[in-house]
């Protein structure tokens, strides 16, 4: 099977239900090794990746199962997830939109039905079903450039994923639960949690599954400088 760029951006999306279909250990490296090939600050590649499958994700999902629904929810160390109340326009807007896309359009659930919505959200943390899940970290010596390194290692894979007929979805949920994630994963004091990512083959036949998002048109983001068929 052969994809374009054009086509494996075009049909990346963040995936919700996976079939328990196994991924070989082959086929995830040979993802890992795409991913690597990301370009990186002054080719750091600060990126450490966590790979789970069977026992070992079924122990992982179970504590932070358990630490999900006692609500033993862990302060951030570092979390760039700003709280329900703190988003600011034009960001609010379109992460209601997108939750009454995901929420009520593709589930089913009501605005004011938290138990519902609390139910999806629980789905998080057996990584939507997927038979990988895998934990992203990066080196805190320097944070900010590593993180940015961390978002082009994580398109790469995704894209790579979709080459592969595999999909994804990026979870910084997990990290409501960072000292499980340290304890299972012996992640290092010097590196910090970035997000999880669930890898695996679409559930095609659940409702979730023809949910998509939206984009702002190029006009509302790009401001373009000097005549386009400017030669420079
Ligand atoms: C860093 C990051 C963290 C995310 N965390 C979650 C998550 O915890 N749970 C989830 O369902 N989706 C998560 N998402 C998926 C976003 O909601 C999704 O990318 C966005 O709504 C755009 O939709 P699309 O990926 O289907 O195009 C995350 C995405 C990113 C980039």
């Amino acid at each position: 099977m052969s994809t374009t760029v054009e086509e494996a951006l075009l049909t990346r999306r963040s995936c919700r239900a996976f079939r328990p279909d196994p991924v070989p250990r082959a086929e995830v490296e040979r993802l890992l090794d795409l991913a690597a090939r990301s370009a990186s600050n002054s080719n750091s590649q600060p990126w450490r990746v966590h790979v789970l499958t069977g026992a070992a994700k079924a122990a992982l999902s179970a504590d932070l199962l358990g630490a999900h629904d006692e609500g033993r929810r862990s302060a951030g160390e570092f979390a760039y997830q700003p709280g329900a109340d703190q988003w600011r326009e034009p960001f609010r807007s379109r992460r209601r939109r997108f939750g009454e896309g995901l929420y009520r359009d593709a589930l089913g659930i009501e605005p004011g039905d938290a138990a519902g919505r609390a139910g999806h959200h629980r789905r998080n943390y057996d990584f939507f079903g997927a038979p990988v899940g895998m934990v992203v970290t990066v080196s805190r010596l320097p944070l900010q450039g590593a993180l940015v390194d961390a978002g082009l290692f994580l398109q790469a894979l995704m894209l790579a994923a979709r080459g592969a007929g595999l999909h994804t979805c990026a979870q910084a949920s997990l990290l409501d639960y960072h000292p499980i994630l340290r304890r299972h994963l012996g992640v290092p004091a010097d590196h910090v949690i970035v997000c999880g990512i669930a890898l695996g083959y679409a559930d095609e036949s659940h409702p979730i599954a023809g949910h998509r998002t939206t984009r702002e048109p190029v006009s509302a983001f790009a401001t373009f400088h000097g005549a386009l068929d400017d030669p420079g």
